[in-house]
Protein backbone atom coordinates (compact mmCIF):
# COMPACT_ATOMS: atom_id res chain seq x y z
CA UNK A 1 0.00 0.00 0.00
CA UNK A 2 1.52 3.79 -0.59
CA UNK A 3 3.31 5.08 1.79
CA UNK A 4 1.40 8.55 1.74
CA UNK A 5 -1.63 6.99 2.95
CA UNK A 6 -2.86 9.13 5.44
CA UNK A 7 -6.39 7.80 6.11
CA UNK A 8 -5.74 3.98 8.44
CA UNK A 9 -8.82 2.53 7.74
CA UNK A 10 -9.48 -1.13 6.95
CA UNK A 11 -8.90 -1.73 3.50
CA UNK A 12 -10.26 -5.58 3.69
CA UNK A 13 -13.91 -4.19 4.88
CA UNK A 14 -13.99 -2.18 1.51
CA UNK A 15 -15.95 -5.39 -0.79
CA UNK A 16 -17.61 -3.01 -3.52
CA UNK A 17 -17.14 0.34 -4.90
CA UNK A 18 -20.34 1.52 -2.87
CA UNK A 19 -18.17 1.11 0.33
CA UNK A 20 -15.84 3.49 -1.46
CA UNK A 21 -18.51 6.42 -2.12
CA UNK A 22 -19.68 5.26 1.69
CA UNK A 23 -16.26 6.32 3.30
CA UNK A 24 -16.39 9.76 1.16
CA UNK A 25 -19.62 10.40 2.62
CA UNK A 26 -19.52 9.53 6.27
CA UNK A 27 -17.07 12.11 6.02
CA UNK A 28 -19.19 14.86 3.90
CA UNK A 29 -22.26 14.11 6.37
CA UNK A 30 -19.89 14.51 9.53
CA UNK A 31 -20.91 16.70 12.31
CA UNK A 32 -17.75 17.89 13.47
CA UNK A 33 -16.30 19.27 10.58
CA UNK A 34 -16.86 22.20 8.29
CA UNK A 35 -17.21 23.10 4.73
CA UNK A 36 -13.42 24.03 4.66
CA UNK A 37 -12.72 20.77 6.77
CA UNK A 38 -14.64 18.65 4.74
CA UNK A 39 -13.04 19.88 1.46
CA UNK A 40 -9.84 19.35 2.57
CA UNK A 41 -10.57 15.97 3.82
CA UNK A 42 -12.17 14.59 0.63
CA UNK A 43 -10.84 16.58 -2.39
CA UNK A 44 -7.21 18.14 -0.75
CA UNK A 45 -3.78 17.18 -2.16
CA UNK A 46 -3.66 14.45 1.01
CA UNK A 47 -7.55 13.96 1.14
CA UNK A 48 -9.22 10.62 0.70
CA UNK A 49 -9.90 10.44 -3.45
CA UNK A 50 -6.32 11.30 -3.89
CA UNK A 51 -5.30 8.26 -1.61
CA UNK A 52 -7.49 6.50 -3.60
CA UNK A 53 -5.74 7.14 -6.49
CA UNK A 54 -2.84 6.46 -4.76
CA UNK A 55 -3.82 3.21 -3.89
CA UNK A 56 -5.32 2.42 -7.03
CA UNK A 57 -3.85 -1.06 -8.13
CA UNK A 58 -4.85 -2.31 -4.56
CA UNK A 59 -8.13 -1.06 -4.63
CA UNK A 60 -8.65 -2.53 -8.39
CA UNK A 61 -7.02 -6.10 -6.64
CA UNK A 62 -9.41 -6.07 -3.75
CA UNK A 63 -13.03 -5.41 -5.78
CA UNK A 64 -11.10 -7.57 -8.66
CA UNK A 65 -13.08 -5.02 -11.32
CA UNK A 66 -11.16 -3.69 -14.31
CA UNK A 67 -8.79 -0.48 -14.25
CA UNK A 68 -10.91 1.51 -16.69
CA UNK A 69 -13.80 1.11 -14.15
CA UNK A 70 -11.97 1.70 -11.07
CA UNK A 71 -11.41 5.17 -12.41
CA UNK A 72 -14.42 5.77 -13.88
CA UNK A 73 -15.77 5.55 -9.95
CA UNK A 74 -12.85 7.24 -8.83
CA UNK A 75 -13.65 9.80 -11.16
CA UNK A 76 -17.44 9.89 -10.69
CA UNK A 77 -17.06 10.32 -6.78
CA UNK A 78 -14.22 13.35 -7.43
CA UNK A 79 -16.63 15.32 -9.83
CA UNK A 80 -19.53 14.45 -7.59
CA UNK A 81 -18.13 15.53 -4.12
CA UNK A 82 -15.95 18.72 -6.19
CA UNK A 83 -19.89 19.78 -7.45
CA UNK A 84 -21.31 19.45 -3.69
CA UNK A 85 -18.83 21.12 -1.97
CA UNK A 86 -18.32 24.22 -4.45
CA UNK A 87 -22.03 24.43 -4.44
CA UNK A 88 -22.65 25.02 -0.98
CA UNK A 89 -19.26 27.04 -0.55
CA UNK A 90 -20.51 29.30 -3.36
CA UNK A 91 -24.51 29.27 -2.10
CA UNK A 92 -23.42 30.81 1.61
CA UNK A 93 -20.64 33.36 -0.11
CA UNK A 94 -23.33 34.78 -2.79
CA UNK A 95 -26.13 35.17 -0.62
CA UNK A 96 -25.75 38.94 -0.70
CA UNK A 97 -28.74 39.61 1.29
CA UNK A 98 -27.80 38.14 4.22
CA UNK A 99 -25.51 39.80 6.19
CA UNK A 100 -24.40 36.97 8.46
CA UNK A 101 -21.62 34.62 6.92
CA UNK A 102 -21.80 31.37 8.46
CA UNK A 103 -18.85 30.36 6.87
CA UNK A 104 -16.92 32.45 8.95
CA UNK A 105 -15.73 30.04 11.85
CA UNK A 106 -16.15 31.02 15.54
CA UNK A 107 -14.42 28.79 17.53
CA UNK A 108 -12.32 28.71 20.74
CA UNK A 109 -11.47 32.65 19.82
CA UNK A 110 -10.57 35.50 22.57
CA UNK A 111 -12.89 37.48 23.25
CA UNK A 112 -11.25 41.06 23.34
CA UNK A 113 -11.26 43.63 26.53
CA UNK A 114 -11.02 46.94 27.07
CA UNK A 115 -7.93 48.17 27.27
CA UNK A 116 -6.92 49.03 30.96
CA UNK A 117 -6.21 52.69 30.59
CA UNK A 118 -9.80 53.13 28.77
CA UNK A 119 -10.83 51.12 31.87
CA UNK A 120 -9.76 53.57 34.46
CA UNK A 121 -10.33 56.59 32.35
CA UNK A 122 -14.06 55.85 32.44
CA UNK A 123 -13.90 55.54 36.24
CA UNK A 124 -12.35 58.87 36.27
CA UNK A 125 -14.38 60.58 34.15
CA UNK A 126 -17.39 59.62 36.49
CA UNK A 127 -15.92 60.82 39.72
CA UNK A 128 -15.57 64.24 37.63
CA UNK A 129 -18.97 64.27 36.97
CA UNK A 130 -20.21 63.55 39.95
CA UNK A 131 -18.48 66.12 41.24
CA UNK A 132 -20.43 68.51 39.18
CA UNK A 133 -18.30 68.65 36.39
CA UNK A 134 -19.15 68.10 32.72
CA UNK A 135 -16.99 66.35 29.82
CA UNK A 136 -15.81 68.74 27.04
CA UNK A 137 -14.09 66.81 24.06
CA UNK A 138 -11.54 67.85 22.80
CA UNK A 139 -9.03 67.55 19.57
CA UNK A 140 -5.59 66.14 20.20
CA UNK A 141 -4.32 68.02 16.98
CA UNK A 142 -4.58 71.78 18.43
CA UNK A 143 -2.96 75.02 17.16
CA UNK A 144 -0.24 76.67 18.49
CA UNK A 145 -2.79 79.51 20.01
CA UNK A 146 -4.74 76.80 22.16
CA UNK A 147 -1.90 75.04 23.07
CA UNK A 148 0.35 77.99 23.86
CA UNK A 149 -0.27 81.66 23.44
CA UNK A 150 -3.84 81.63 24.68
CA UNK A 151 -2.92 80.59 28.08
CA UNK A 152 -0.10 83.22 28.60
CA UNK A 153 2.80 81.74 26.21
CA UNK A 154 3.76 83.72 24.40
CA UNK A 155 5.92 82.93 20.83
CA UNK A 156 9.60 82.78 22.03
CA UNK A 157 8.73 82.55 25.48
CA UNK A 158 11.23 80.52 27.44
CA UNK A 159 8.59 78.55 29.56
CA UNK A 160 7.44 76.71 25.79
CA UNK A 161 10.59 74.49 26.98
CA UNK A 162 8.97 72.78 29.61
CA UNK A 163 6.40 70.95 26.98
CA UNK A 164 8.68 69.56 24.39
CA UNK A 165 6.42 69.71 20.96
CA UNK A 166 5.46 67.30 18.86
CA UNK A 167 5.05 69.80 15.89
CA UNK A 168 3.02 69.52 12.67
CA UNK A 169 3.81 72.29 11.29
CA UNK A 170 4.33 76.37 12.32
CA UNK A 171 1.25 76.28 13.78
CA UNK A 172 -0.55 72.94 14.47
CA UNK A 173 0.99 70.30 17.21
CA UNK A 174 -0.35 67.46 19.16
CA UNK A 175 -1.28 68.66 22.26
CA UNK A 176 1.13 68.71 24.93
CA UNK A 177 -1.35 69.79 27.79
CA UNK A 178 -5.21 69.30 27.84
CA UNK A 179 -4.90 73.24 28.89
CA UNK A 180 -5.55 73.46 25.68
CA UNK A 181 -8.98 72.99 26.44
CA UNK A 182 -9.94 76.20 28.11
CA UNK A 183 -9.33 79.47 25.77
CA UNK A 184 -12.47 77.65 23.64
CA UNK A 185 -14.63 77.44 26.87
CA UNK A 186 -13.92 80.20 28.48
CA UNK A 187 -14.74 82.53 25.27
CA UNK A 188 -17.60 80.86 24.18
CA UNK A 189 -18.84 81.11 28.05
CA UNK A 190 -17.48 83.96 29.13
CA UNK A 191 -19.09 85.94 25.57
CA UNK A 192 -22.71 84.96 27.65
CA UNK A 193 -22.04 88.13 29.59
CA UNK A 194 -25.09 88.70 32.15
CA UNK A 195 -26.06 84.91 31.11
CA UNK A 196 -22.83 83.57 31.95
CA UNK A 197 -23.38 80.32 34.23
CA UNK A 198 -20.36 79.30 36.50
CA UNK A 199 -18.05 77.08 34.22
CA UNK A 200 -17.40 73.27 35.31
CA UNK A 201 -15.54 71.34 32.81
CA UNK A 202 -13.17 68.84 32.20
CA UNK A 203 -11.20 66.94 29.64
CA UNK A 204 -9.65 63.84 29.77
CA UNK A 205 -7.55 63.00 26.81
CA UNK A 206 -4.58 61.90 25.09
CA UNK A 207 -1.59 64.25 25.49
CA UNK A 208 2.07 63.92 23.50
CA UNK A 209 5.28 65.68 23.84
CA UNK A 210 8.66 64.49 22.32
CA UNK A 211 10.72 63.73 25.60
CA UNK A 212 12.71 61.01 26.85
CA UNK A 213 10.74 58.54 28.42
CA UNK A 214 11.81 56.36 32.25
CA UNK A 215 9.17 54.80 34.69
CA UNK A 216 7.07 57.65 34.93
CA UNK A 217 7.48 59.65 31.45
CA UNK A 218 6.12 58.51 28.20
CA UNK A 219 5.73 60.68 24.96
CA UNK A 220 1.67 59.85 24.85
CA UNK A 221 -0.29 59.63 28.10
CA UNK A 222 -3.52 60.67 29.57
CA UNK A 223 -4.44 64.10 31.56
CA UNK A 224 -7.10 64.42 33.07
CA UNK A 225 -7.83 68.68 33.63
CA UNK A 226 -10.68 70.50 35.48
CA UNK A 227 -11.58 74.44 35.08
CA UNK A 228 -13.91 75.81 37.25
CA UNK A 229 -14.73 79.40 37.12
CA UNK A 230 -17.08 81.68 38.90
CA UNK A 231 -18.35 84.88 37.82
CA UNK A 232 -17.23 86.83 41.12
CA UNK A 233 -14.41 86.67 43.24
CA UNK A 234 -15.49 83.49 45.39
CA UNK A 235 -12.97 81.10 44.27
CA UNK A 236 -9.76 80.14 46.23
CA UNK A 237 -6.96 77.63 46.81
CA UNK A 238 -9.14 76.69 49.79
CA UNK A 239 -11.60 75.37 47.06
CA UNK A 240 -9.38 74.26 44.67
CA UNK A 241 -6.68 71.78 47.73
CA UNK A 242 -10.50 70.45 48.66
CA UNK A 243 -11.26 69.54 45.15
CA UNK A 244 -8.23 67.95 44.44
CA UNK A 245 -8.35 66.15 47.86
CA UNK A 246 -11.74 64.93 46.95
CA UNK A 247 -10.76 64.05 43.36
CA UNK A 248 -7.95 61.67 44.93
CA UNK A 249 -9.51 60.07 47.39
CA UNK A 250 -12.46 59.41 45.41
CA UNK A 251 -10.06 58.03 42.71
CA UNK A 252 -7.55 56.22 44.61
CA UNK A 253 -10.53 55.10 46.95
CA UNK A 254 -8.97 56.08 50.00
CA UNK A 255 -9.76 59.33 52.28
CA UNK A 256 -6.45 58.76 53.79
CA UNK A 257 -4.38 59.78 51.51
CA UNK A 258 -1.17 61.79 51.40
CA UNK A 259 -0.97 64.48 49.48
CA UNK A 260 1.80 67.27 48.88
CA UNK A 261 1.43 70.40 47.21
CA UNK A 262 4.22 73.09 46.85
CA UNK A 263 4.39 76.41 44.74
CA UNK A 264 5.29 76.07 41.01
CA UNK A 265 5.45 78.25 38.03
CA UNK A 266 2.94 77.77 35.08
CA UNK A 267 2.28 80.66 32.91
CA UNK A 268 -1.49 80.09 33.20
CA UNK A 269 -1.96 80.43 36.66
CA UNK A 270 -1.41 82.47 39.56
CA UNK A 271 -0.54 81.15 42.30
CA UNK A 272 0.30 77.66 40.92
CA UNK A 273 0.79 74.40 42.55
CA UNK A 274 2.61 71.39 41.87
CA UNK A 275 0.94 68.25 43.39
CA UNK A 276 2.15 64.44 44.66
CA UNK A 277 1.25 61.68 46.12
CA UNK A 278 3.05 59.73 48.71
CA UNK A 279 5.26 56.95 46.74
CA UNK A 280 3.16 53.64 47.18
CA UNK A 281 6.19 51.37 46.26
CA UNK A 282 8.20 52.63 49.60
CA UNK A 283 5.20 54.36 51.63
CA UNK A 284 7.23 57.38 51.17
CA UNK A 285 10.74 56.36 52.19
CA UNK A 286 12.34 56.88 48.82
CA UNK A 287 12.87 54.33 45.97
CA UNK A 288 13.81 54.01 42.16
CA UNK A 289 10.25 54.76 41.07
CA UNK A 290 10.11 57.71 43.17
CA UNK A 291 13.72 59.03 42.67
CA UNK A 292 14.16 58.51 45.94
CA UNK A 293 11.88 61.67 46.97
CA UNK A 294 9.25 59.48 48.27
CA UNK A 295 6.35 61.81 46.40
CA UNK A 296 5.43 61.21 42.76
CA UNK A 297 4.15 63.93 40.95
CA UNK A 298 0.83 63.88 39.60
CA UNK A 299 0.48 67.52 37.65
CA UNK A 300 -0.10 71.04 38.16
CA UNK A 301 -2.95 73.40 39.59
CA UNK A 302 -3.61 76.62 40.61
CA UNK A 303 -5.77 79.75 39.87
CA UNK A 304 -6.65 80.91 36.68
CA UNK A 305 -3.76 83.63 35.10
CA UNK A 306 -5.70 87.19 34.03
CA UNK A 307 -4.59 87.05 30.84
CA UNK A 308 -6.15 83.58 30.44
CA UNK A 309 -9.43 85.34 30.92
CA UNK A 310 -8.59 88.47 28.54
CA UNK A 311 -7.14 86.15 25.62
CA UNK A 312 -10.59 84.41 25.78
CA UNK A 313 -12.95 87.92 25.75
CA UNK A 314 -11.13 91.00 24.48
CA UNK A 315 -13.81 92.86 25.88
CA UNK A 316 -13.55 91.62 29.18
CA UNK A 317 -10.22 94.43 29.55
CA UNK A 318 -10.75 95.39 32.94
CA UNK A 319 -13.50 93.67 34.05
CA UNK A 320 -11.72 90.28 33.97
CA UNK A 321 -10.93 90.67 38.01
CA UNK A 322 -14.65 90.01 37.90
CA UNK A 323 -14.36 86.44 37.29
CA UNK A 324 -12.11 84.07 39.52
CA UNK A 325 -11.58 80.29 38.56
CA UNK A 326 -9.60 77.28 39.20
CA UNK A 327 -8.05 74.87 37.22
CA UNK A 328 -6.06 71.48 37.61
CA UNK A 329 -4.32 68.91 35.27
CA UNK A 330 -3.31 65.37 36.60
CA UNK A 331 -1.15 62.95 34.39
CA UNK A 332 -3.87 60.29 34.93
CA UNK A 333 -1.86 57.45 33.33
CA UNK A 334 0.66 57.70 36.74
CA UNK A 335 -2.73 57.51 38.49
CA UNK A 336 -3.32 54.56 37.69
CA UNK A 337 0.28 53.31 37.90
CA UNK A 338 0.10 53.96 41.53
CA UNK A 339 -3.79 53.06 42.43
CA UNK A 340 -2.13 49.72 40.97
CA UNK A 341 1.19 49.33 42.00
CA UNK A 342 2.46 49.39 38.27
CA UNK A 343 6.12 50.11 38.37
CA UNK A 344 6.94 51.29 34.69
CA UNK A 345 4.27 53.66 32.61
CA UNK A 346 5.81 52.22 29.84
CA UNK A 347 3.69 48.92 30.20
CA UNK A 348 1.08 50.47 28.70
CA UNK A 349 1.90 51.41 25.61
CA UNK A 350 4.36 48.57 25.47
CA UNK A 351 3.96 46.06 22.12
CA UNK A 352 4.15 43.45 24.52
CA UNK A 353 0.86 43.05 26.20
CA UNK A 354 1.28 41.92 29.23
CA UNK A 355 -1.94 40.45 30.20
CA UNK A 356 -1.00 39.05 33.59
CA UNK A 357 0.14 42.23 34.19
CA UNK A 358 -3.19 43.72 33.82
CA UNK A 359 -5.29 40.77 35.28
CA UNK A 360 -3.55 41.01 38.27
CA UNK A 361 -3.13 44.70 38.74
CA UNK A 362 -6.00 46.83 36.65
CA UNK A 363 -9.56 45.40 38.32
N1 LIG B 1 -0.95 71.81 32.01
C1 LIG B 1 -0.04 71.56 33.11
C2 LIG B 1 0.94 70.49 32.67
O1 LIG B 1 0.70 69.83 31.72
C3 LIG B 1 -0.78 71.16 34.35
C4 LIG B 1 -1.64 72.25 34.91
C5 LIG B 1 -2.97 72.31 34.57
C6 LIG B 1 -1.11 73.17 35.76
C7 LIG B 1 -3.79 73.32 35.08
C8 LIG B 1 -1.88 74.18 36.29
C9 LIG B 1 -3.23 74.24 35.95
O2 LIG B 1 1.97 70.30 33.27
Amino acid sequence: MNSKNKNIFDYSKIKSAKDLEEIVSSIFCSEDLDKEQKKYKILGRNGLIQEFFDNFSYIQNILNIERSDLGIILNRIKSEYTEKLKDEIQDTRNNTNNTFDPTLEYKNQLIGGKHPLSVEVSKINEIMISLGFSEEEYPTLVTDFENFESINIPKEHPARDMWDTFWIDEKHLLKTQTTAFQNSILSRELKKGNDFKPIRAFTTDVCLRNEATDTRHEICFYQTEALYVEHNNSVNMVILLNLIRSVFSLYFDNSNIKVKTRPAFFPFVEPGIEVACECIFCGGKGCNTCSQSGWIEMGGAGLVHRNVFMNADESLKDKYSEYSGLAFGFGFDRMVLLKNKINDIRYFRNKDINIDLFKNTVK
